[in-house]
């Protein structure tokens, strides 16, 4: 018998993609990876594998299940040899405990003391409003520094940068020396403060147990988070030296893929623009907006991610990728589009803009304005050009190897796209530049059947959902939201009652397991409710969470689905009032009555 936290220790530390990818090599799409599904035949992958949420979800054969769950389906190993084989994998020990035969479920107690255990080698766990603290006092220090140094400023002033907009981005010097935090934290010896610093990337320990300042000599640029608090910097050096940006490590606040330079202060001129410029630099976004262009953001040293993408396209139609116009831009661009496919849809209109050699955005403002760049912008190349651009070049179209190759490359692509329009412009440039006819691309590529089907499934979820299918839905993604639920809101009504039950099982785990439910690397919860009669529905919900992505909006669906459970409860009540004569209240209900009606 393994202990239960250990399992979920371990698919903690096990990212399922590696796992899966041993055995079924996955290709990312959109948020997720897919393959052709193992568990059945077919020949259009269904099989969908979420890296954020660690399970899989077969939308073929309805397959499901965790990184344990896929050996012994896949490999045909049992329990433990699955188990032994990922700890292996991931260098850890398995331990063994006396059998328990009363229960499978897991022991609270004895999770709590693996936990303090655990915590022991890894530190007490620090809160996100204490780097949030500690990340302001640091840019603050820097902002000063800027201020005092000759040497920073002539940089900036080299570099046609005003004080004016240094000051609207936070910007500030991290001076030279090894050890300048100290002074600027007041206990900094403490075990505590000196573990905020290094949770927060801003000091490193070496091995010997020195500590000293990340960021030395840099101009520093701070990194907001889309509710404007500073969860990062970047910091560039001022003379030629390497690296020349130093980016914050990722912390408990700041996941590089998900942020975006400038996102934040942008958002209102991206909202009035209808349009979004993504530039490679975070002094490309600083010389626009000097320039009179606020729109521009930045990914921070990474591609552009699928997260970053539905950020921008939930405020905007228009995405302009503008990046340089030598090979690794060309390389961003193309990793831009690759993530991009799955999720525009037909009003959405993304384009890419590549300035002429040995240009980027910054100094191509500098050097001939606002006007002429906006100009640019106009001659920025749809993707659907873009697309056939890339996969041409380096094929020759007149040998029938040529036009097979473009098929089979491009297949991949116009696989992933949902959007019926375009995918139909797509295919009918394949058909032009193959020669190959419109049925018979269809057959061999699949898109057609592919699209329809997958449509016509989320329309009919999307008008028979039930507020407990929501609810489900949400603390199976985000399962620390059962703090915020309150139980007595689950009163049954006409909704499905199957749901109902389902939610209900869901809610009492969670409740006796709060710990599960605390941070957001852990397993699915579906991990412990195998044996539940509910499984399969709640898996089949689980599977919608694969696409999601922004958990501000998730918020906001479960604020919203509280208060309509607040509404059908006050309704409830009300109906319950009124059926009694108004002389057989009591003052007390006629004052609940009064109340509701003002609701
Ligand atoms: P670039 O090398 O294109 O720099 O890197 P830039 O923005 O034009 O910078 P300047 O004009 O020389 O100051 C683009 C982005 O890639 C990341 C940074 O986010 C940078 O803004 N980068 C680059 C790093 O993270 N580390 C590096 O060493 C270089
Ligand atoms: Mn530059």
């Amino acid at each position: 018998m393994i202990p239960q936290p250990f399992i979920h220790d371990l698919l903690s530390r096990v990212d399922i993609v590696d796992a899966i990818d041993r055995h079924v090599p996955l290709k990312k799409a959109g948020a997720n990876f897919v393959a052709c599904c193992p568990f059945h035949s077919e020949k259009t992958p269904s099989f969908t594998v979420s890296q954020t949420k660690q399970f899989y979800h077969c939308f073929g054969c309805g397959a499901h299940g965790n990184a344990i769950s896929f050996l012994i389906d896949y490999s045909g190993l049992s329990f433990v040899e699955a188990v032994r084989d990922l700890a292996a994998y991931v260098g850890m020990q398995v331990p063994v405990q006396q059998v328990d035969t009363t229960s499978n479920q897991i022991d609270t107690n004895d999770l709590s003391q693996y936990r303090i255990e655990r915590d022991g080698i890894h530190n007490s766990e620090v809160s996100p409003q204490d780097l949030i603290n500690v990340m302001q006092v640091a840019t603050q220090f820097y902002r000063e520094q800027l201020k005092v140094s000759e040497k920073a400023i002539a940089y900036l002033k080299k570099r046609g940068l005003s004080g004016k907009t240094a000051a609207r981005f936070a910007m500030g010097y991290a001076p030279a020396g090894w050890q300048n935090l100290e002074a600027v934290f007041p206990d900094y010896q403490s075990e505590e403060t000196r573990g905020l610093l290094v949770k927060a990337g801003l000091i490193i320990i070496n091995d010997e147990a020195r500590q000293y300042d990340r960021f030395r000599d840099r101009i520093m640029f701070p990194i907001l988070n889309q509710k404007g608090q500073i969860v990062g910097f970047g910091g560039r050096v001022l003379e030629q030296d390497e690296p020349k940006y130093l980016n914050s490590p990722e912390t408990i606040l700041f996941e590089k893929g998900r942020e975006l330079y400038n996102f934040f202060s942008a958002r209102r001129a991206i909202r009035e623009a209808n349009c979004v410029i993504v530039v490679e630099g975070y002094m490309d976004v600083i010389a626009l907006s000097q320039h009179g262009i606020d729109y521009a953001v930045a990914a921070l040293g990474t591609a552009t991610t699928s997260f970053h993408i539905q950020k921008l396209l939930r405020q905007t139609d228009r995405i302009i990728f503008c990046f340089d116009g030598d090979k690794a831009g060309r390389k961003a661009a193309w990793r831009a589009l690759e993530n991009s496919l799955a999720l525009i849809s037909d009003d959405k209109y993304l384009s890419f803009l590549f300035l002429p050699e040995g240009e980027d955005p910054d100094s191509y403002v500098c050097r001939y304005g606002k006007e002429s760049f906006e100009r640019q912008l106009k001659q920025a190349i749809p993707l659907s050009e873009f697309l056939f651009k890339e996969l041409c070049s380096g094929i020759n179209l007149q040998t029938g190897e040529g036009r097979a190759k473009l098929v089979n490359d491009t297949k991949p692509l116009l696989q992933q796209v949902k959007a019926p329009a375009l995918s139909l412009i797509l295919l009918n440039r394949l058909v032009e530049l193959s020669g190959i006819s419109r049925d018979e691309l269809e057959d061999l590529l699949q898109v057609k059947r592919i699209s329809t089907a997958r449509k016509t499934g989320n329309a009919h979820r999307k008008q028979q959902i039930t507020l407990y299918h929501r609810l489900i839905r949400m603390l199976l993604y985000s399962p620390n939201y059962i703090a915020k639920l309150d139980r007595n809101l689950l009163v049954e009504c006409s909704e499905d009652t199957e749901e109902f039950a389902a939610l209900k099982t869901l809610v009492d785990f969670l409740n006796t397991h709060a710990h599960l439910a605390e941070s957001k690397s852990t397993p699915s919860v579906l991990t412990y409710l195998q044996d539940s009669p509910y499984r399969t529905l709640l898996e089949s919900i689980e599977s919608e969470t694969l696409e999601w992505g922004d958990p501000d909006d998730i918020e906001m669906e479960f604020l919203d689905t509280l208060k309509k459970l607040q509404q059908i409860q006050n309704k409830k009540r009300m109906t319950e009032l009124h059926s009694k004569s108004l002389d057989r209240l009591t003052d007390e209900e006629k004052r609940e009555l009064q109340r509701l009606a003002m609701l």
